[in-house]
């Protein structure tokens, strides 16, 4: 069986990168043999090392996905269903397949049964428009799209069909909230509801000024605020990052660009409001890290200065080939 091979302290880290880009192989167990775990996959990865290894096979649950539609679908039918949902709090969104289309009631009824959360929905359109939200369609239980999903022993409320939120993007928020360091002035351009703030001002001392253009983001966000402990303090603002940063009298230390379609666009102003030897978390969709290098030093070079990069890394996969990439760059 394909293995990562990991040492045994990365283990829980590794698994729930693997699993958040759909990497990892659930048909059987992992294995501590050592100082190494291995941990079966479905796909290749450059980012770890790959070896053959016998493992375990998963013992079959009696009431897993599959064995509950096997009377209503075909082999290939369950097959072609994509089983892996996105958990946001106790709601469970799911993407059908055009062809089962006719079978989506069967299937989210399925999904509430074996998943014993409140609620199924139905993608019913590409995440798109400037607010980056989803249409999404009611399949089963109770039809309340307002949620509290944990990260990281962080609450973060939001309702599922007017804002942005990606569970997929939780061990990237953690490492950005790792390399935080306490008095940090940030902004964060594209907050959304708010879970890169919250979760590095839970940890970490710092000043954060939250922007969004979605109004119910920043009305989650406020909410988030009063339903975490923080230890630092973050100041939430609506409107739309080129138009409101004219109003900022100071700069930041950090600045975080999750709007990885268009952050790129917003390059010029990031360059302008981050201090010299500041960093910018600047995210893009790509099947490489040289346009995003090329495009952060090219906004720097415009504002007379210099990047030096720091960190790139594959944060999740979008698409055969393409990546929603992160790349960290100091400015000076
Ligand atoms: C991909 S979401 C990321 C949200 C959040 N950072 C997260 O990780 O969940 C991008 C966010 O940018 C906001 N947005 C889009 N254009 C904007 C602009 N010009 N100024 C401020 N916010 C904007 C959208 O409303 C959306 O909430």
């Amino acid at each position: 069986m394909k293995c990562v091979k990991v040492p045994l302290k990365q283990l829980n880290d590794v698994r729930i990168k693997l699993m958040e880009n759909d990497m990892m192989n659930m048909e059987y167990k992992i294995k501590a043999s050592g100082d190494f775990g291995y941990i079966p996959i479905n796909e290749d990865t450059d980012d770890y090392e790959i070896v053959d290894v016998e493992l375990e096979p998963m013992k079959k649950v009696p009431h897993n996905f599959s064995e509950l539609l096997k009377n209503e679908l075909t082999d290939e039918e369950i097959e072609n269903l994509r089983t892996s949902f996105d958990t946001v709090g106790d709601i469970v969104i799911l993407e059908i397949p055009e062809e089962l289309q006719d079978k989506k009631q069967i299937i989210g009824d399925a999904a509430l049964k074996f998943t014993k959360r409140k609620s199924i929905y139905m993608k019913k359109s590409a995440i798109k428009g400037t607010t980056r939200v989803r249409d999404l369609e009611f399949l089963s239980g109770k039809d309340d799209s307002v949620t509290i999903h944990r990260e990281h022993g962080a609450r973060l409320k939001l309702d599922v069909r007017e804002v942005y939120f990606s569970p997929r993007l939780a061990t990237e928020r953690k490492r950005v909230m790792e390399s935080v360091t306490d008095g940090e002035r940030i902004l964060d351009m594209f907050c959304g509801i708010g879970p890169f703030p919250i979760v590095i001002a839970r940890n970490k001392d710092v000043d954060i000024t939250a922007v969004d253009i979605n109004e119910s983001a920043i009305r989650y966000l406020d909410e988030n605020i009063k339903l975490n402990k923080l230890k630092g303090n973050i100041q939430t603002c609506l409107g739309d990052i080129r138009q409101v940063s004219s109003e900022f009298n100071s700069k930041f230390d950090r600045i975080i660009m999750n709007l990885p379609g268009l952050a790129y666009t917003f390059l010029d102003v990031a360059v302008n409001l981050i201090e010299d030897g500041g960093i910018i978390n600047y995210y893009e969709f790509s099947d490489s890290y040289e346009q995003g290098i090329k495009r952060l030093k090219s906004a720097a070079n415009e504002a007379g200065k210099e990047v030096e990069i720091i960190n790139c890394r594959k944060v999740k996969s979008t698409s055969p080939g393409e990546w929603h990439v992160a790349i960290d760059g100091k400015i000076i």
